[in-house]
Parts: structure tokens; sequence; C-alpha cells
């Protein structure tokens, strides 16, 4: 059964304290989830996962339903047996990836039509089948379909959307087969538009989700104005449930949105930028590929008490990254993630004594970000 426990409230900040109860037990709040689209977290394994104390990892039921596909998820019951992963999972519904990955031919109140990323075979998804997908795939926690507007939609278009994916949030839950065990989250749209923000929040919470996310945002507009609209959002969630911050995972954004009080937080970036030579450190992003760490035998971050930065060097992990080699992007796969879910303990630790903005001068003097 599914329960959120607020454990501790900070004086001065909206940050919380939080835990989740699922089925495959609990997570602690503020959460990072890593990204596992095809049922893996890209070249992390289940012992790589619990070794960096992963809780929850994230997946897409858009590409689970192109491969392997609901017959394999059905026949195998389920992504938890699939991957042999027995920790907390969340799916997203399908909606965003279809949108980010361009493939879309027509959006109308009955769903979206879209063409395969893999063949440019033709499909029809519906909040209906989105949640029956999710179902067969399992996870602990499932989201609504959605539509999410691009930044710049204007006023007309971004009031549609959002309205209509308030229409498909209640098909959604009609929908829900598995209420037990599965907890169906709403999410909050409406675009960079303060009123439509506030009237998707209020539709939303009047449906009495178990938790809520907030979706179209990080697509383009800048941090500030993502701040303002987390502003705008959080303070008409309810406090007793959990809010998921949907495809946000810098380390300046992941303080502002707990300080505003979002509880869980998944992004690509961790994973992504790892493949491509760059590593997150406690003295800000450094790009490992560069020449400059040749002969630097030095750890990725000299801060940093894992397995990669305790055994390997800047200077060998640039070699594979330059040969191409695929250790060198799981080295700093685990790092970067490895770094993020510390620094999510080190703000649960902070908030448990009301010292989250002491942390977060510290941590970013030390990346090199400015505070706004
Ligand atoms: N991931 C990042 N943003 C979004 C969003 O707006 N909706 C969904 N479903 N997933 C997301
Ligand atoms: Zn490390």
């Amino acid at each position: 059964m599914f329960r959120y426990e607020l454990i501790h409230q900070e004086k001065y900040t909206g940050a919380r304290l939080g835990r989740i109860i699922t089925d495959h037990g609990e997570i602690q709040t503020p959460i990072f989830m890593p990204v596992g689209t095809q049922a893996t977290v890209k070249s992390m394994d289940n012992a790589d996962l619990h070794r960096m104390n992963a809780q929850i990892i994230l997946g897409n039921t858009y590409h689970l339903y192109l491969r392997p596909g609901e017959e394999v998820m059905k026949e195998v019951g389920g992504l938890h047996r699939f991957m042999n992963w027995d920790r907390p999972i969340l799916t997203d519904s399908g909606g965003f990836q279809v949108f980010s990955l361009g493939a879309i031919r027509k959006i109308t109140e009955e769903g979206v039509k879209f063409i395969s990323y893999l063949d440019g075979s033709r499909h029809f998804m519906r909040p209906e089948d989105s949640i029956r997908l999710q179902n067969v795939i399992g996870a602990d926690i499932i989201m609504c379909f959605d539509e999410c507007a691009p930044a710049d939609a204007d006023y007309e278009y971004t009031k549609h959307s959002m309205e209509m994916t308030t229409r498909w949030a209640k098909r959604c839950q009609q929908a829900h087969a598995n209420p037990e065990h599965q907890a169906l989250f709403g999410i909050v749209q409406g675009g960079m538009f303060d009123d439509l923000r506030r009237k998707s929040a209020q539709d939303l919470v009047a449906m009495d989700f178990p938790g809520y996310a907030i979706g179209g945002l990080s697509v383009g507009e800048s941090h500030e104005k993502m701040y303002h609209m987390l502003d705008v959002t959080t303070p008409l969630l309810p406090k007793e449930k959990p809010r998921y911050l949907m495809g946000v995972g810098s380390v300046d954004a992941l303080f502002e949105g707990v300080l505003r009080g979002v509880d869980m937080f998944d992004c690509v970036l961790q994973t992504r930028i790892a493949r491509n030579g760059t590593a997150m450190t406690s003295e800000g992003k450094k790009v490992i590929r560069n020449a400059t760490f040749e002969r630097d035998f030095s750890p990725i971050d000299p801060n940093c008490d894992c397995p990669v930065c305790r055994h390997h060097t800047r200077a060998y992990v640039r070699h594979l990254i330059k040969c191409k080699e695929i250790l060198g992007a799981r080295l700093l796969t685990y790092h970067n993630l490895y770094f993020t879910l510390s620094l999510m303990e080190k703000m649960r630790e902070a908030i448990a004594q009301d010292a989250l903005l002491d942390l977060r001068t510290d941590v970013f003097k030390n990346y090199g970000i400015k505070k706004i």
C-alpha cells in the first residue's frame, strides 16, 4: 500500500523531509530517481544501483510499449521481474516521450497518433492505453498521460492543452485497474502562465490523486522562470502528498526545487553527460574528456568516496572515454549518479537540522553557481 509521511518541514523554507512507503519498500525524500528508460539505467546493473543506494528508478512506458512490448511484459509479470529489480519503480506515462522524440502525428482529445522512432510504424495512444500498459508494467508509481506544451506555446494553445490534460487525468483515474498497489500521480501543466498553472493544480487536487507531479518545466525556459512557476504551483499542492518535479536534475535546480517543497526528481542529465565524458563534481562540472586531464592522476572528485573516485584517476577515465571504451561511460555514469544521490542525502540531513540554506551556500560556492 502506498503512503507518504511528512517527517519534518523546514522552519524558514518550503523544504520537506519525508518518506514514501510502497509495496517494494521505502523511499527517503527528497530523492533523485535515476532514469532507466529501456528497463536499464544505461550501463548500470542492479548491484551497481544497490551499491550507490538508488532507492527508486524510473522506466518509460513509451519505450517499453515499443520494445519489448505489452505481451512480453505481461508474460514475465511486469518490469520488476523482467529486470530483477526489487525496489520501487516509477513509470512515466509516454505522453512526454512521444512529444520529445518528435514523432507525433496528431494530438486529439481522444489521444496521440505517433510514429515509432524505431521503425516508422504508426501507433495511437490514448490515456486508457497508457494506464493499461502501466498496469501491466506494474511500477509502484505511475503517471497520468499528459501533454507537455512547448515553453513558447501561446496562451490559447497552453490553456486548451492544460484543460485536455486535466480531462485525460480523469480518464486515467477511471481506467486505473490496480489502485491498491500502484499510486497514480496527476501532472500539473499550464506552461509559463500563472493562472493556468493554478487552475491545473486546483482541478487535479480536487481529483484527489495520491501524489502530484509538476510537468512542462525545464523545456527551454530560464531557470528564474522555472522557479517562479514552482513558486506559483507548490503552495497549492496538498502538504500530505508527495510532489515530483519531472525531468529536472541540475545541482542548482535540485536545491531550488527542494527549497520550494519538491520531494522527487528525475533527469537524464547525470547519465547522458557521463556518456560524453563529463563529470559532476563538488567543484562543478568537469569535462574529463579534455586534454587538461591527460596527465591528471587525481580522482574525478577529490571529495567523493565512490568506488570510481577511490580506485581510478581522471587520466585513466579520460583515456577510456577518448578510446570510446564502454568502461569509461560506465565509470562516469556510476560517479555522476553517486554524486547526485549523495547530494540528496546531504540535503535530507540538512533539512532535519533546518539548515538547507547553509548547505546550499556551501555547495553553490564550490560548484560555481551564483545564487539567484
Ligand atoms: N518529463 C519531463 N517533463 C514531463 C512532462 O511534462 N510530462 C511527462 N509525462 N513527463 C515529463
Ligand atoms: Zn566519485
